[in-house]
């Protein structure tokens, strides 16, 4: 299994799968990822609907603007943050902030499994919220956060680029340029 900074270094959107499924081991795997993710007084104010159904999911492709290489997945992971959750403890943050919260990073962690389990992952999250809400049959009062599409790569993906961390990463004070010296060739280092 590679250490977790070496599927961060190496994680790239996928958006070419073969057919080949993910296996169920894998999705349960993926699925105890997603759900050890904190979350707000640990209340999981999200959801997560597992799509496999090849109908499905090219309605889910559809549904995001015809993005239609996100049929190909074999696998679809819906998040859905559940502000009603939240908002019993923690009122309008709850619902509007700790819930979306909840689910992104429940998915981010969904996301990094995969990608240690051998799988390619694209985060969707330009889609139709009504439709996709309708296709998994999901209440009206959830938010759908994000679709992860899973399975296995087919070809390669080109790199990504970064902003330089100078742009954005700031010492004591806002404006104030971080001075490092890490790259994500550091990142790969072996470590002890
Ligand atoms: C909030 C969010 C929404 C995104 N929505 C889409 C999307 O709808 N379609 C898509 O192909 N990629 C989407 N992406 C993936 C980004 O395009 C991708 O992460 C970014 O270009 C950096 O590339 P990399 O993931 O390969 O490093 C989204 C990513 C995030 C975090």
């Amino acid at each position: 299994m590679p250490d977790l900074f070496d599927v961060m270094a190496r994680r790239r959107s996928v958006r070419k799968y073969s057919p080949e499924e993910v296996r169920e081991e894998d999705i349960n795997a993926i699925l105890e990822a997603a759900c050890s993710a904190p979350s707000a007084g640990n209340l999981q104010a999200y959801e997560i609907v597992v799509v496999r159904d090849k109908g499905r999911r090219r309605s889910l492709a559809e549904a995001s603007f015809g993005q239609m290489f996100m049929a190909e997945a074999p696998l679809h992971l819906v998040f859905l943050a559940y502000p009603a959750r939240s908002s019993r403890v923690y009122g309008r943050r709850g619902a509007k902030l700790y819930s979306i919260q909840d689910a992104t990073i429940a998915a981010t962690f969904s996301m990094l499994a995969a990608h240690a389990l051998g799988y390619g992952t694209c985060w969707v999250g330009a889609f139709d919220d009504e439709r996709v809400l309708h296709i998994v049959g999901a209440p009206k009062d959830r938010i759908p956060v994000a679709i992860i599409t899973v399975g296995k790569p087919r070809g390669r993906e080109p790199t990504t680029s970064r902003l330089g961390m100078e742009e954005f990463v700031f010492k004591e004070v806002h404006g104030t340029p971080f001075p490092h010296k890490v790259s994500m060739k550091n990142l790969l280092r072996p470590r002890c």
